[in-house]
């Protein structure tokens, strides 16, 4: 018999509104309600072994075949994404990538004008270099793990790219969106081996899940 199908889950955001996903798609998630400090979870009557894991590593276990599915934000599979096949949008966990910066530059002064390099601090290099190279504009990457906000308040970048969902955060702190990269929500993704190996169990499972 085969082993239960992997998946790898976002902690954090994600996790909650996948449960939900699960159980109204009537698939068993009891051990995941009392999860103390454990990381794998059998649901579905054991038939499917759930990890709770970073949206990076989710990215690792899927495309090493260690997890047959992942459920992660559209971001992380364009920061670290290489081979995998991104098989649904689940609909939820709706932000956008934006480029941020502060107020100053709305009106006369663009953002995109003047010569010199501008600096942008971003946790999202991949997504931040690619954006820049479609304006063919040379810029220069900070990069920064965790509220990446402060980086133009203390004068260390010219802007952020970065996730925005309500815009409160780049309210609160004087910034604004200059423009909206791309949209994102959560997605199944799916190991490119299990595709084969495990299409059946993977078919069924999408059939099953109300999105
Ligand atoms: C994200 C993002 C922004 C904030 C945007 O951070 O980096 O800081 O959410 O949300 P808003 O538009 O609703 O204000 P998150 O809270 O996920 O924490 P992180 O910095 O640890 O990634």
């Amino acid at each position: 018999m085969n082993r239960p199908l992997r998946i790898a889950l976002t902690k954090g955001r994600l996790e909650e509104k996948t449960i939900a996903l699960f159980e109204n798609s009537g698939i068993e998630c009891e051990s995941i309600h009392d999860k103390g400090r454990k990381l794998v979870f059998p649901i579905d009557n054991g038939k499917i072994e759930v990890m709770l894991v970073k949206s990076s590593d989710v990215i690792t276990y899927v495309e090493h075949g260690t997890c047959d599915l992942g459920i992660v934000g559209k971001d992380s599979i364009m920061e670290h994404g290489k081979h995998l096949y991104e098989i649904a949008d689940l609909g939820f966990g709706k932000c956008r990538m934006a480029l941020a910066a502060h107020s100053k530059y709305n009106g006369e002064v663009s953002f995109f004008d003047g010569y010199s390099n501008k600096v942008i601090a971003t946790k999202f290099e991949k997504i931040a270099r690619d954006y820049f190279a479609q304006k063919q504009m040379d810029i220069e990457i900070v990069k920064i793990e965790g509220s990446v906000e402060l980086a133009p308040i203390l004068g260390l970048a010219d802007g952020i790219v970065d996730i925005v969902e309500t815009g409160t955060t780049l309210k609160e702190n004087g910034l604004e969106v200059i423009e909206t990269i791309c949209p994102i929500s959560a997605r199944l993704i799916a190991n490119i081996a299990s595709m084969k190996l495990r299409k059946s169990d993977i078919t069924d499972l999408i059939k099953k899940l109300k999105i």
